[in-house]
């Protein structure tokens, strides 16, 4: 339970072409969902267009996986800020882990990568987390302080933080309630540290196998704001239902049980 409002977002990561994205957004349209709860979905570039159609009116956000720092040039396969704004993506997700270890983003890139994204006008889901070895080596705090460093720099009222430890991402290995609660807390004091009362407003993601069955747990903890979905926001039904755990978190439902 938390004072701020819930946001789970969907990050469909490398699916859902054209076609696929426009039955996927029928589905979850169709679906009745909470008003009380903030949801966005990011399917892939070129699926943008299509889904910004779709959602135009709804209630539901539309956001990217990524986005370059530069305005334009010659940076090939980037996208820049404008050209998402232009189609009308309010949400970009930043140093999600799999770019950091499949494609070479780092600390700094990333940073650069969520500054320009805020002042072309973006809201920045900012991800970082541990691996295994580093958890086992008893580092997770280190790497936190070290990955959450540049968060200072960027502006604390269009900021997410998405706490993803890559050992429970699409391994269907969640952190436990107390594991995440632990890492949002220490998280929770950096922002402190670099934002002072402002902090209070930011709101911090759990990702890494979240389902519906294990969202209200999660979610009830009191530094979990809600949650980046992977491979069950594929689904439109227990995307929505994931929606539905943060709601009955948001109106104090201790009893909610999916079923
Ligand atoms: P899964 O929910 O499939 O574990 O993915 C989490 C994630 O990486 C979201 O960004």
């Amino acid at each position: 339970m938390t004072d701020r409002r819930y946001l789970v977002a969907g990050n469909w990561k490398m699916h859902n072409g054209v076609a696929d994205t426009s039955a996927l957004l029928e589905r979850l349209l169709a679906e009745k969902l909470p008003g009380t709860v903030d949801a966005v979905v990011c399917p892939p570039f070129v699926s943008l267009p299509a889904a910004a159609m779709l959602l135009a009116g709804s209630e539901i956000g539309l956001g990217a996986q990524n986005v370059h720092w530069e305005a334009k040039g010659a940076f090939t396969g980037e996208i820049a800020p404008g050209m998402l704004t232009e189609i009308g993506v309010r949400w970009v997700i930043v140093g999600h882990s799999e770019r950091r270890s499949y494609f070479g983003e780092t600390d700094e890139t990333a940073g650069k990568r969520a500054a320009a994204a805020q002042a072309a006008g973006l809201e920045v889901i900012f991800c970082l987390g541990e691996t295994l070895e580093q958890r086992d080596a008893g580092e997770t705090l280190a790497v936190l302080e070290r990955q959450s460093a540049v968060l200072g720099d960027l502006d604390p009222a269009h900021l997410v933080v998405a706490y993803e430890p890559v050992w429970a991402i699409g391994t269907g290995r969640t952190a436990s309630p107390e594991q995440a609660q632990e890492a949002h807390a220490f998280l929770r004091q950096r922002l402190e540290a670099a934002f002072g009362g402002a902090a209070a407003g930011i709101r911090i993601l759990y990702g890494g196998s979240v389902k519906p069955q294990n969202a209200a747990v999660l979610f009830g903890q009191p530094d979990v704001d809600g949650g980046l979905i992977g491979g069950a926001s594929l689904d439109a039904r227990s995307f929505s239902d994931i929606i539905r755990a943060a709601a009955s978190c948001a109106a104090g439902d201790e009893q909610w049980q999916y079923s």
